[in-house]
């Protein structure tokens, strides 16, 4: 069994530099997560804008008209096409990304996140273009092939590509992409929601395309991974590219492992069954047990729900401004803080920490959200400083997850998985990542 991409610790750190020409790189391959984190960001918001719920969903449209006490807010969404609209996109990405398996080994990373790149732009020209909702749900469909294909590809493409001992740093890269497209997401929907004659939804949905040729624009400018370029035997242009990321000349003790992992990844004839192989279980497990967690973590409550929270405790007017503003900000910045801390202070420790101060968080939020809300729900007129230290919690959560949880469970799967069973491994970490938001 070859081992993962080495890195530090792993007594194999070869020779590199930090070249302009690899930081250039890893910087554009990391705006793949711009598709994922936009979507993230613009769904709810475009579902909370009038005229879109008139023309698509109309009766949630007349429940929500007829009924807007906050509490009963999330009754509203009880409809099954609006389910669909919603989970046809994490269905696509679930099963794209085990298509993204084969794809990007037989023709390489690179190849992947272009058409991530047009599939997602696909989608965005057909949402921000519907007249009808099949047209809506079709759209849908091809945002999240590009999605399996983007989160699949990207995260194994940066830790290939990435000088060793700055790996976890360019890695997280991918991550820090995905707050941002969050974050500019919500702004631009509250914009949008503003904007006069009803289309404002058009634009979020039709907005998507920037993100989209951003990914796909940039990987015609990127090399090929060596490790992708010697698995499908081009092995002159691997040693080329390697001289090329690491800045050195002399590349030929990686070179050598390279080939000695491609070649043990030739004789194996099928991935999938040798993912169930005794040797493979601990990184079958990881595969499921990393993003099962880091969803189960609960971000995705706060990143869908938030708007809704902070109005209910009180921020009335732009509490979705607010939300977005606040939590959005909080995710990218405490993701900066993992960038410089993750090679230093190892992946263990940020796994640890940032569980410990998620879970204080999320029962200290419980405690007050309870001790004011009571069972039924039916909320007391909070005072200002109760609020705001409701707000706190939420923000040193957000925090915890974007420097461990959040970015690690890209960074991690990517790292440790042996090429043999490299992409196979990856399509389980990216599916078991979209199960919850299905
Ligand atoms: C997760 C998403 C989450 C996002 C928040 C990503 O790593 O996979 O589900 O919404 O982080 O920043």
């Amino acid at each position: 069994m070859a081992g993962g991409v080495p890195g530090p610790g792993s007594g194999k750190e070869y020779q590199s530099n930090l070249t302009p020409y690899v930081i250039v790189t890893c910087a554009i391959a990391s705006m793949g997560g711009l598709i994922f984190g936009y979507d993230i960001g613009i769904s709810g918001g475009v579902m909370s804008m009038e005229s879109f719920l008139k023309k698509f969903f109309p009766s949630v449209y007349r429940k929500q008209k007829a009924d807007v006490s906050t509490t009963q807010f999330y009754c509203l969404f009880d409809s099954v096409t609006l389910q669909l609209f919603t989970s046809s996109l994490y269905l696509a990405a679930f099963f794209s990304s085990f298509a993204a398996s084969t794809v990007s080994t037989k023709l390489g990373r690179k190849f992947s996140m272009l058409l991530g790149g047009v599939l997602f732009c696909a989608g965005a020209l057909l949402n921000g273009f519907s007249q009808a909702v099949w047209m809506l749900i079709v759209g849908r469909l091809f945002l999240g092939f590009g999605i399996g294909f983007a989160n699949h590809s990207v995260p194994l493409y940066l830790s290939e590509i990435a000088p060793y001992k700055y790996r976890g740093a360019f890695n997280i890269g991918f991550q820090l992409s995905i707050t941002i497209g969050i974050l500019v997401a919500n702004v631009l929907n509250y914009c949008f929601a503003k904007m006069k004659g009803g289309w404002g939804w058009r634009l979020s949905l039709g907005g998507a395309v920037v993100p989209a040729l951003i990914i796909a624009l940039g990987s015609l400018l990127l090399p090929e991974t060596p490790n992708s370029l010697i698995e499908r035997g081009k092995k002159n242009d691997a040693r080329v590219t390697l001289q090329r990321i690491r800045g050195v000349l002399n590349v030929d003790q990686e070179f050598h492992m390279l080939v000695s992992a491609s070649e043990a990844s030739r004789r194996v004839e099928h991935p999938w069954q040798n993912l169930l192989h005794r040797d493979y279980k601990p990184h079958l497990a990881m595969a499921i047990a990393i993003p099962f967690f880091q969803q189960l973590a609960g971000i995705n409550a706060i990143m869908f729900y938030a708007p809704i929270l902070f109005k209910t405790i009180g921020f009335e007017a732009d509490a979705s401004l607010i939300s977005a503003v606040v939590t959005g900000g909080v995710n990218v910045l405490a993701t900066a803080v993992s960038i410089y801390g993750v090679d230093k202070w190892g992946r263990r420790f940020l796994f640890l920490e940032g569980g410990i101060q998620m879970l204080i968080c999320l029962i200290a939020v419980a405690i007050c959200i309870g001790v004011k809300f009571g069972a039924d729900g039916n909320p007391e007129e909070l005072p200002k400083w109760y609020a705001i230290v409701v707000v706190a919690f939420i923000c040193v959560y957000v925090a915890g997850f974007a420097w461990s949880w959040g970015p690690l469970g890209w960074l991690v799967p990517s790292e440790i998985f042996p090429l043999e069973i490299r992409s196979a491994a990856q399509s389980v970490n990216v599916s078991v990542n979209m199960i919850p938001l299905l």
